[in-house]
């Protein structure tokens, strides 16, 4: 199993140049000139290696190694490469070009697949452009319908369908969807985006389910007016409120004593924005995750009801949108038993982990088998520009994929 680890470096930091930030930061949200650049370099990839490749219309590519028996379900790999605002060049894009360089390698070996193998390169794992996180995988999984996807608009007003027609893919979005039993496995590479494999020094993590991500927008709106001249009595302050409700948000993670839970307000936006006028209206996302469902629908439950409170008292209104609230992923125990066994083989320590983090696994397993193989993060960090994998470390799990594609494709 000889992986390329120059050539996939190499790789990485081209694809880490398609960026709106400055590097080492990298910015690469969906459907933009950037975004675009980014997937003709990878198509020029793909056809390097040979495979044939197929675009739905919401952008999911699909390229794929056809097997021995091409009737066979086939087996997946893959993930996704657009960037939240100001990341690093590793998370999705390791498990995108990584299981590109596993094809590779397997291709190279000689190896004979009998199920086709295909990688997924998925349309927006990340949640900046239209609130929601992975609405390519979650489309593909038949969770979200063309109807729904038409009602997810971003900043500029376009919704996903039309900003993906605008970034020139065709086709019916109905036939997104993908049946169960579509694929045989998936099985994802990822940066793990956490320490814990750093810390016991161990190379391979063998994940065993996905947390339950839930995402809401606030808006709270009271008064605006002069802040001279309004007394402090009368004042109906958004942003005050707002503050009350992040740290609410704040609490009712760390007050479930465990801990997976975890709750965030990220984007806090305030309006008008001029130092000598009140807030009269406030936007606010959090972003509630646990790997127990009920302790996460706890929280949310806790922030709705503090948020009401917050209102009453400030005499504000509060309006709410639940962006989604999903489920945990279990992966599936011969996908994991399969990654044990391949890491074994190449002679890797492996740790069984649950991924807090969400990915795109999260909605392929709900149409098919899944399993997810993780590699070391410098410190733990992610979703900043310091984020990073060693070539060694990346290249051990490119091995471990190329195994277990092997074997579930066999
Ligand atoms: C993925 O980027 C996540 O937010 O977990
Ligand atoms: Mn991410
Ligand atoms: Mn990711």
């Amino acid at each position: 199993m000889r992986v390329e680890t120059e050539r996939l470096s190499a790789q990485l930091e081209t694809l880490a140049g398609f960026s709106d930030a400055p590097a080492p930061a990298v910015t690469r949200v969906v459907y933009t000139e950037t975004d675009l650049k980014a997937r003709a370099y990878l198509k020029t990839l793909i056809a390097e290696v040979g495979l044939s490749v197929r675009e739905d219309a919401l952008g999911n590519l699909f390229a794929r190694w056809k097997g021995a028996d091409a009737t066979l379900p086939a087996v997946a790999t893959g993930s996704h490469i657009d960037a939240i605002p100001f990341s690093g060049r590793y998370d999705g894009t390791v498990g995108v070009l990584g299981g590109l360089e596993a094809i590779r390698t397997l291709k190279a070996s000689g190896f004979v697949p009998q199920r086709s193998l295909e990688l997924i390169v998925f349309t927006a794992e990340e949640p900046t452009r239209f609130g929601v996180g992975c609405f390519g995988s979650r489309a593909l999984a038949g969770t979200l319908t063309p109807g729904a996807l038409a009602e997810l608009r971003g900043d500029d007003g376009l919704n996903v369908l039309e900003a993906a027609q605008g970034a020139g893919f065709s086709g019916d979005a109905a036939d997104v969807a993908l049946l169960a039993g579509h694929y045989h496995a998936f099985a994802e590479l990822h940066i793990e985006q956490g320490p814990r494999l750093e810390d016991v020094g161990v190379p391979i993590g063998v994940v065993s389910a996905v947390a339950a991500p839930a995402t809401l927008h606030v808006t709270l709106t009271g008064a605006g007016g002069h802040t001279g001249a309004v007394l402090m009595r009368e004042r109906r302050d958004a942003l005050a409120a707002g503050a009350e409700l992040a740290l609410a948000v704040e609490a009712a993670a760390l007050e479930t004593g465990a801990p997976d839970s975890v709750a965030t307000v990220g984007v806090f936006d305030v309006h008008p924005r001029a130092v000598n006028s009140i807030s009269s209206r406030v936007f606010l996302t959090i972003d509630v995750r646990d790997i127990d469902l009920g302790r996460r629908d706890g929280m949310v439950a806790r922030i709705r009801n503090d948020l009401e409170v917050i209102a009453a008292k400030r005499q504000l209104e509060a309006e709410v949108v639940v962006v989604n609230a999903d489920p945990p992923a279990t992966c599936a125990p011969d996908v994991t038993a399969t990654i044990r066994a391949a890491a074994e083989t190449e002679g890797l320590d492996a740790r069984t982990l649950v991924s807090r983090a969400y990915h795109d696994t999260l909605f392929m397993a709900r149409i098919c088998p899944v399993g997810m193989i993780f590699i070391p993060s410098r410190d733990g960090v992610s979703h900043r520009s310091d984020e990073y994998s060693s070539p060694e470390e990346i290249a051990q799990g490119v091995r471990v994929l190329a195994r277990t594609l092997a074997t579930l494709a066999s």
